[in-house]
């Protein structure tokens, strides 16, 4: 059987840097949930399906097919054996990935091709319904927190880090905000905080810290198997 720690959150609050680094102390394999609906929103604007039409995203979202692979750490996704790198990071793909997200076939999709990848071993998934709809009988869920202005701030820095910063910090901010209205707000599995989560409001804290917490906080048994 294997252990998966589940992380949800809203943008910006350091779910990917905390579970990859988590991922990394502890042998458990990181998996990026929202680089799946971002794959989705990228094949949909390929193929010119109108994203705001939910008829037109739940049939073209039948015929996709990504390979999970577990690489270095991570589960790193593939189409038609191509890895799609910074092509899900741009701005029109943050617009649309919520939308979409929205999709009830296209969370059911995805949510079948996250459970699944447990045959690889130990998991850190982080995502926006992991908590609550896609492992919610985890002993380890967290739910991350923080101000909108240290996420837009940390959003923005990881878009230089990556080189694909063209946003002004007011722009980031908004669009980050506008994106957790829609993913709040949706009928189909929308962000909350799960009873039993445990809570971590990173404003204040630095990825050491918001890691030591993480860690100090997991059963100890999960602990143990890596040393
Ligand atoms: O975390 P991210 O910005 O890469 O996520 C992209 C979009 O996917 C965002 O609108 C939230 C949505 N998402 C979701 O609905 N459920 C998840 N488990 C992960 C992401």
């Amino acid at each position: 059987m294997s252990y998966v720690i589940a992380i949800d959150g809203p943008s910006g609050v350091g779910k990917s840097s905390v579970a990859r680094a988590v991922g990394e102390r502890i042998g458990f394999l990181h998996v990026d949930s929202g680089a799946l609906y971002r794959i989705m929103t990228w094949q949909c604007l390929l193929h010119q399906v109108d994203t705001s039409c939910p008829e037109a995203v739940a049939e073209f979202s039948k015929s996709v097919e990504v390979e999970c692979v577990p690489e270095a750490g991570c589960i790193s996704y593939r189409i038609n054996g191509v890895s799609p790198g910074n092509a899900i990071r741009t701005p029109e793909i943050n617009c649309a990935a919520s939308p979409v997200a929205t999709v009830k076939q296209v969370r059911e999709r995805i949510t079948s091709w996250l459970r699944s990848l447990t045959c690889f071993g130990n998991l850190i998934v982080e995502g926006r319904d992991i908590t609550t709809a896609v492992f919610p009988d985890s002993p380890a869920r967290f739910y991350f927190d923080a101000s909108a202005a240290a996420r837009a701030q940390r959003r923005q820095l990881e878009e230089i880090r990556k080189g694909i910063a063209n946003q002004s910090m007011d722009q980031v901010k908004n669009s980050l905000l506008a994106r957790d209205r829609i993913d709040s707000t949706r009928q189909h599995a929308p962000l909350r905080k799960a009873a039993g989560v445990y809570v971590i409001d990173t404003t204040q804290l630095t990825l050491a810290e918001v890691i030591e917490v993480v860690i100090n906080a997991l059963p100890p048994a999960w602990k143990k198997e890596q040393q």
